[in-house]
């Protein structure tokens, strides 16, 4: 892969011969994300810079671009493999168009609770996930947080699935929730999420759906009325480079940015919490109408036949090895 630094010496694979620091090459890594700066994600990557500048004495530089400047997810993680962004940071949503396999934990209300989810995937079987990662390519260095996504819209309060009918609704480009939400009778629009601020303004579709902290700091309140949380899917975000790029660094900066991924990741999950506490209040504030208690059942009923038609594909064992995992 080529290297993308903006200038010689900030080229990611250059040769730079700068190496005070116990044979570290200097180098800057241009790591994007879709999110504002004021978001969970860019809290979380400037701790991953802090780390990463601190482990390596200042030889590895992190550039950090936020805002969807170099794309939005899909487009980044093609951008891997091109050479115009180093790492990204992406939820599992764009992830059924580069390792379906993977999409396995986007399957609706699969998990119970953000600690059941950190649970499975700091296991075996998120660890085997990040795996099939590789053979596309790519490196998972480790699993963050994007949240447990809730429905907003601009038609009427949602309590229960048949409030969802008609109900023209932005989903990521994924075709598990695209699919849950079929069975819920929206009708989903898969759309980058560039494009969904202005999309929801201007009326091109009537919602969508993501976490306290997305909805949040992308202003989503000045644009949407009702907000509940119905918390339908629980959205991993991974830590991505590309394997090439990995493969070709020493074994010291393999485990420098693997280490700084996961403390930076454990940091990053700690304030998506923080957020949604913090924030759902704020958003009734700023006058959306806020449904916290919600009936979930009839919802996880209606999305059965998402998993009667995956469970062949990803394997009925391993949908059961998630939820039993305690
Ligand atoms: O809705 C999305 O596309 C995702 O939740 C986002 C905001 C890009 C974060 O990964």
């Amino acid at each position: 892969l080529a290297a993308c630094g903006e200038n010689e010496s900030a080229s990611s694979s250059g040769s730079d011969s700068g190496s005070d620091s116990g044979g570290i090459e200097k180098m800057t890594l241009k790591v994007g994300h879709t999110l504002s700066d004021t978001s969970h994600y860019q809290e979380g990557l400037k701790k991953f810079k802090e780390l990463v500048e601190e482990k390596s004495d200042g030889q590895i530089t992190v550039e950090i671009f936020p805002n969807g400047s170099l794309g939005g997810e899909r487009e980044m993680i093609e951008g891997l493999d091109i050479g115009t962004v180093d790492m990204v940071l992406s939820s599992t949503g764009p992830m059924s168009g580069f390792a379906p396999e993977v999409t396995v934990v986007d399957l609706p209300f699969l998990f119970r609770d953000a600690d059941h989810a950190h649970k499975v995937l700091d296991g075996e079987i998120g660890q085997d996930l990040l795996k099939k990662l590789e053979s596309e390519g790519m490196k998972g260095l480790s699993w963050w947080e994007n949240g447990f996504r809730n429905v907003t819209n601009n038609v009427r309060p949602v309590e229960k699935p048949e409030d969802l009918k008609g109900l023209k609704l932005r989903t990521m480009e994924n075709e598990i929730h695209m699919a849950a939400f079929e069975e819920m009778g929206a009708d989903p629009t898969p759309m980058a999420f560039p494009e969904l601020f202005t999309a929801l303004q201007q009326g091109v579709v009537d919602g969508e759906e993501n976490p306290v902290p997305v909805i949040w700091s992308s202003r989503f309140y000045e644009v949407q009325d009702y907000l509940t949380m119905t918390r339908h899917v629980y959205n991993p975000s991974i830590m991505l480079i590309s394997k090439s790029k990995f493969d070709g660094y020493s074994e010291e900066v393999q485990n420098l940015l693997l280490e700084s991924s996961k403390e930076a990741g454990d940091y990053e999950r700690q304030v998506v919490q923080d957020m949604e506490d913090k924030y759902l209040s704020q958003l009734e504030e700023k006058g959306m109408n806020v449904i916290t208690d919600v009936d979930l059942e009839p919802f996880e009923k209606a999305v059965q036949p998402v998993y009667d038609k995956y469970s062949e594909q990803f394997g009925k064992d391993l949908i059961e090895n998630i939820k039993n995992t305690k």
